[in-house]
């Protein structure tokens, strides 16, 4: 591993205490750069940033709702107060709430939408701001948007998370053309199916709402059926185009989505 690959970079990354996120923080600790780890788990966030820590890396964390415009400019404001400036800004905060279509609820959706849509929306703006004001460098400022192959399908069950979803593409390419002139580029990744804490709660609604029949069922049966590479994916999975999409090999890039699905999504 190159270890100075993201040095110079200082990165927010959002919903950083477990899972992807936490992933993704632990190696672009590792590649050089200097994290910040937002949560609304703040001891989860704690934990993670100390172990990068012990592990040689530069670290810290803040208590970030993405929802909440004063938690996002101050999550921001931390990550500048610690490291001098923010480079990239990681949008990975994501939630899930399965429901078949007939039995969706205003309150399920203002839910997702809220820390999806409007969250990644709510950092971007945060972000975009402050790199802004601090003005224009030699490389683009990177924001960094993770997707899911949800924003490119839809399924029955999990409509509103998959509008979610494509708002987060929408902000992409939006984000890409609004904020090019401030040398800010907009790029993301989209996930298939990941063992996470998310996917772990995700099966255990579907089978609540009479999708699947048993515990692990879901991964089991997607990996089977609709997964080129016939298994299911890890964090681990997706770090390498993460710390692509960071650093410096990425430079020319802006409004893409890149999915990391095993071949579950193919457009
Ligand atoms: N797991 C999958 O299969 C999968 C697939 C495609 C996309 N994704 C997306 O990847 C991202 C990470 O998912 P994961 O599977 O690692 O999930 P996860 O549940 O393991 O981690 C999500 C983190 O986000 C935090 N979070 C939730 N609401 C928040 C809020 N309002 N403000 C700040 N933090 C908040 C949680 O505390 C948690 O630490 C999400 O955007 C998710 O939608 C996941």
């Amino acid at each position: 591993m190159d270890t100075t690959r993201l040095s110079g970079k200082n990165i927010l990354i959002t919903g950083a205490a477990q899972g992807m996120g936490a992933a993704v923080a632990v190696e672009y600790a590792a590649q050089g750069a200097k994290v910040c780890l937002g949560d609304i788990n703040v001891e989860g966030a704690a934990a993670v940033a100390q172990q990068i820590r012990d592990d040689g890396g530069t670290a810290t964390h803040v208590r970030l709702d993405v929802s909440s415009e004063e938690d996002a400019a101050a999550a921001v404001a931390h990550t500048v107060a610690e490291f001098g400036s923010i480079n990239v800004l990681v949008n990975n905060a994501g939630i899930n709430k399965p429901l078949f279509f007939l039995d969706i609820t205003r309150d399920n959706w203002q839910r997702i939408m809220d820390i999806n849509a409007w969250g990644t929306l709510n950092c971007m703006q945060a972000a975009a701001r402050q790199m802004k004001e601090q003005g224009k460098q030699d490389y683009p400022y990177k924001i960094i948007n993770v997707g899911s192959i949800l924003s490119r399908e839809a399924f029955d069950d999990v409509v509103v998370y998959s509008a979610s979803k494509h708002a987060v593409l929408a902000m992409i390419k939006g984000g890409a053309k609004a904020l090019i002139e401030h040398n800010i580029t907009v790029n993301g990744y989209g996930p298939g199916v990941v063992r996470t804490e998310l996917w772990e709660q995700l099966d255990k609604d579907l089978v609540a709402i009479g999708k699947f029949d048993k515990p692990g069922e879901s991964m089991d049966s997607l990996a089977e059926n609709m997964i080129l590479m016939k298994r299911y994916s890890y964090p681990e999975d997706v770090v390498g185009t993460a710390s692509f999409l960071a650093s410096a090999d990425s430079d020319y890039m802006t409004g893409q989505l890149i999915m990391i699905d095993g071949g579950m999504v193919i457009q």
